[in-house]
């Protein structure tokens, strides 16, 4: 990296994707459509090898020698575990760090002096932190520090979001991506669908990340459904213009719900106002799913949420024993992803498909 600190962060993300090559994954404007088919064929393909005990072994005995960091500052409950689980699926060493008040950046110490310290103790740095720079930061520093050897080749440590402030969630947008196409997997994948997103689309991550991914995906359409304070913004939409992908936006669930392939719910991202500690903004009616939209859901249709998930379903749905819920599937689907992100970061996904 030839570029300063500052010189590199006064980049937009789509400038910064040429610096970071495929040595870290900060955002979802790094995959194509081959990269994307490339990591559902090997999550699915690590997923049924996993079922047999010599295919596990082989799975763990990939990565025995490389230590992961998982330094997690904002709250996580999946993200966080299901990276633990496909480190330890592949046999990495795990440590974590998971709160700056019991760290050195409560001293003081900055973050990358912090993330140049992780990089002299472990291989990978999986990260989630409120500051949306933060994972450029720490990509900057390990150009500078450390290198690993991986397949003859000398790179530096990997950084990999697992959720960057408002902006990006990349890891999270490819397991949504594994989790249409497993739903779509009877009527032709996600080319050619209509996918519509409800909730915070302001301020959630999960959907800006994923918004990105369908320019590599033909005839998809986004529906926007959200209350005019938190719809998607417009540097997403003029992404999408760019790369003539239609959207449209709705006013409610139901204006669309009997029309889409997918629709993709979020909770309201109110972490970031100053609400009273233990209270949370309701989700206006418009924008809750009920059980009355799953009867009138395509009978191939499917639900999908990124989690945690509040008022914006109602709990009936979890009861009602449909198979187009497949929320619970997504969270499952999301270790397999990061047991495949993690084997292509550190070259051993072929191995992978070889033996499978
Ligand atoms: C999401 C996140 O953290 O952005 N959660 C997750 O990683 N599955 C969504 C959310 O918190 O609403």
């Amino acid at each position: 990296m030839d570029l300063s600190l500052q010189d590199f962060l006064s980049l937009s993300e789509a400038e910064r994707v040429p610096y970071i090559k495929d040595h870290a994954i900060l955002y979802a404007q790094q995959f194509d459509r081959e990269s994307l088919d490339y990591h559902c064929r090997l999550a699915d393909t690590c997923r049924k090898m996993h079922k047999t005990s010599e295919g596990a072994d082989f799975l763990s005995s990939l990565l025995r020698h490389w230590t992961a960091l998982n330094f997690f500052v904002q709250p996580s409950s999946r993200t966080f575990l299901s990276f633990n689980s496909a480190q330890s699926t592949l046999g990495m060493r795990r440590a974590s760090v998971r709160d700056i008040n019991i760290s050195s950046m409560s001293k003081g110490e900055t973050l990358t002096d912090s993330i140049r310290t992780f990089i002299s103790y472990v291989d990978l740095v999986v990260m989630r932190h409120g500051d949306s720079d933060a994972g450029a930061v720490a990509y900057w520093i390990a150009t500078k520090a450390r290198k690993i050897n991986i397949n003859g080749e000398e790179r530096p440590i990997p950084i990999v979001s697992g959720g960057s402030g408002t902006k990006q969630h990349p890891t999270q947008s490819l397991l949504d991506i594994y989790t249409l196409e497993k739903s779509f997997e009877p009527i032709g994948g996600i080319d050619g669908k209509t996918i519509m997103l409800v909730g915070d689309l302001k301020r959630g991550r999960t959907v800006r990340s994923l918004s990105y991914l369908m320019k590599n995906y033909n005839d998809v359409e986004l529906v926007f459904a959200a209350p005019d304070r938190y719809q998607m913004q417009d540097d997403i939409l003029q992404f999408l213009d760019t790369h003539d992908v239609p959207w449209r936006m709705v006013d409610s669930l139901s204006a669309a719900v009997a029309d889409v392939d997918a629709i993709y719910m979020t909770r309201i991202q109110d972490e970031w106002d100053n609400l009273a500690p233990g209270t949370h903004e309701a989700t206006s009616d418009e924008f809750c799913f009920k059980l009355e939209h799953l009867r009138n859901m395509k009978s191939t249709a499917c639900l999908l949420h990124p989690l945690p998930k509040r008022d914006e379903i109602e709990e009936a749905v979890d009861y009602a024993d449909d198979d187009r819920v497949v929320y619970w599937r997504q969270e499952r689907n999301g270790m397999w992803m990061r047991v495949a992100i993690i084997a292509k970061l550190f070259g051993v996904g072929e191995a992978i498909l070889e033996r499978a």
